[in-house]
Formats: C-alpha cells, structure tokens, sequence
C-alpha cells in the first residue's frame, strides 16, 4: 500500500551520503558507556555541493537558507530551536574542512524523516561532509568523516554517544561502546548468516534526542545506582542480542527486544503511541517490538517470522501508522574498530 515503502537493499551509497539507522538494542544506556547494537537503513541522506561565486546556500526541502552558514534563517520558525541546526552542523564543517573563503550551495536529498529516532541529525552530517569533501577534493578516510560527523553530533545532543554517526558513515551493523576517558569510541562488525526483516513503525510524533537523554540524565543524577542497574540489564541484553543476531536466532532476538523496551519504559522515554504501536505489533504476531533511538515519540521496530512481516506492517497501517520495511543485512566488509 502506499503508506509502506519496501526497504529491502540497503543501497550501496558509497562516498555520497549517510546512512539512517536503527538501534536494536541498548539507546540511552549508550551514553553511560553500556554496549548497543544499531543497524543501518536503507534510509539516508545524501548531500551535493558545488562551488558558486560567493555565499553559502544550504538548500533542504522545507528548510530554506542562504546567505552566511552562520546567520542564516530558518524557513520552519515554529520549530526554530532545531530547525538551524542543519545551518550549524554546515557552518561547523566548513569552518572544520577550511573552506570558508569559498561559496558553495549545498542541496541535501533526504529520504528520512527528522526527528523520528532515526538517525536524521547524523546522516545529514556525513552527507554534507562528503558532499563537501567530494566538491573540494579533500581525502578523508571514514575514520575523519566519523570524527567529524561526531562533533556535529555533540552541537545537536550534548552528550552523544557517537553510534548514530558511526552507523551513519561505516553503514553496516555494529556493536558500540562509547569513548571512555583515555579509551577512544570502539565497535566492531555484527554478521547475520541471512537478512532479517524488521519492521519500522513511525509514530508520527517529532522527538528531539537532546530531551529524552536530558530527562533520563536527570533521573540517573537523581539515584545513580537505580539507573545504573537498568542499564547493566540493558548491556546484557545487547552482549545477547550479538549472539542472537549471529545464529540468526529471531524468536531470541524477539524476546530480548522485548525486555529492552519494558526497560526503556521504566526509563520513561516511551510514549502512547510508542507503546500502541507495540501492541498492535504483538498482537498482530510480531516476535519482538521495541522504541527506537531516543523516543518519546520518533519510531519502534518489531520482528517478526518473514511470512508475518507484512501482516505486522499492515495492521499498523490500518491504526494509521507509516510503516517501513527494511532488513538487517550481515557487514560485507571486515570489521572496523577505534572510531573517533
Ligand atoms: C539516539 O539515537 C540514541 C541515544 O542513545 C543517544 C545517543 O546514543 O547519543 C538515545
């Protein structure tokens, strides 16, 4: 129907763009230092830059600016606390890739929504870096696009953790622990032994990542130690989800999403439509079904058997909800480590 898009490949985007993501298992814990899984989408961004006479355009469909990356206006001035971050994160990496004396119009191509838990701000992010880098014929290798994409992360949420631009720039499955002190950022490849077909159910509902981490930072600072136990439940479940995702074990896979989500509820980052949307997912015969990214609205997941899939997808529909269906798909390329 036309309220699903089929998402299957996972298209070879290359040097061009940035890649959308799903976190499968451990959002927010991430940012304590606790291990995540998170996917890439077949959703992405990708970003053309070319040289103009003088002044920067930085051209997004609903977002209009031009003039100086750093005072430009927004077209969306209802939603101006994050409608000029795209303004911010160009004008960081101009300044960042020493191009500022240039004049460039930048036209980003973005087939994923914003603010729905799926990774936008980051994508966006390594779409203009190499968009840029492609225009200015500067080499970086995706160790400094990530490290790059990062800072841009940390003007839009503070405190990230780092794994949505991981994901966004390496474009493949990863295990993620966060920089530690003296200890840089780390990951590594997670394989499937064949694709696994996820659901993804938007709530329809803006979420802005900066809020959610800022409310759970709250209750952490408040009792530590509570929270702490949360998250150490958390980085089990993911430590086992690797396991799972390696036997392509998805009734496993199911159960542990399950318990994650019921934890991230206990972290109050759920929302009614989150948790209607798993509940039509599991009642509809998904195996699994959890929030995704920081939520408080943005989008869920589910699993499901292959031949329930698009039963799943459809009986969110008929509630009204977009759906996407895309697949986990095992990393073609050996695994990559110290980021950042
Ligand atoms: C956002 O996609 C994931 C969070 O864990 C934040 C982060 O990791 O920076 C909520």
């Amino acid at each position: 129907t036309a309220a699903t898009r089929i998402l299957h490949e996972v298209p070879d985007l290359g040097r061009t763009a940035g890649f959308g993501k799903i976190i499968l298992f451990g959002e927010h814990s991430v940012v304590y230092g606790y291990h995540a899984i998170a996917a890439p989408i077949a959703l992405s961004i990708r970003a053309q830059v070319t040289r103009q006479e003088s002044g920067t355009e930085l051209v997004i469909p609903g977002l209009v600016t031009s003039g100086n990356a750093h005072s430009a206006e927004s077209a969306e001035s209802a939603e101006s606390a994050d409608s000029d971050l795209p303004v911010r994160i160009a004008a960081l990496i101009i300044e960042r890739l020493g191009i500022s004396a240039s004049g460039m119009r930048i036209e980003v191509f973005p087939s994923l929504p914003r603010a729905s838990g799926l990774g936008a701000s980051a994508a966006l992010a390594v779409a203009i870096i190499r968009g840029m880098a492609n225009c200015f014929n500067i080499r970086l290798t995706d160790n400094e696009v990530n490290a790059l994409a990062f800072e841009c992360e940390q003007i839009v949420h503070g405190t990230p953790s780092g794994i949505d631009n991981t994901v966004a720039t390496f474009g493949r499955p990863i295990l993620f622990r966060k920089a530690n002190g003296a200890r840089s950022a780390n990951f590594s490849a997670v394989t499937v032994p064949h694709p696994i077909p996820v659901i993804i159910g938007l709530t329809g509902v803006r979420s802005l990542t900066a809020r959610t981490v800022s409310l759970v930072r709250t209750a952490w600072a408040k009792s530590p130690s509570r929270y702490d136990g949360i998250f150490e439940q958390i980085d089990g479940l993911a430590l086992a989800g690797v396991g799972a995702l390696e036997r392509g074990d998805i009734a496993e896979l199911g159960d542990l999403m399950n318990i994650n989500h019921g934890l991230l509820n206990a972290l109050q980052v759920s929302s009614p439509e989150l948790e209607t949307l798993v509940a039509i997912a599991r009642r509809s015969g998904a195996l699994g079904a959890k929030l995704t990214g920081g939520g408080g609205g943005g989008a869920m997941i589910a699993i499901a058997e292959p031949d329930r899939t698009v039963a799943v997808a459809g009986a969110m529909q008929l509630a009204g909800y977009t759906t996407h269906l895309t697949e986990i798909r095992a990393a073609t390329e050996p695994p990559a480590t110290d980021s950042t």
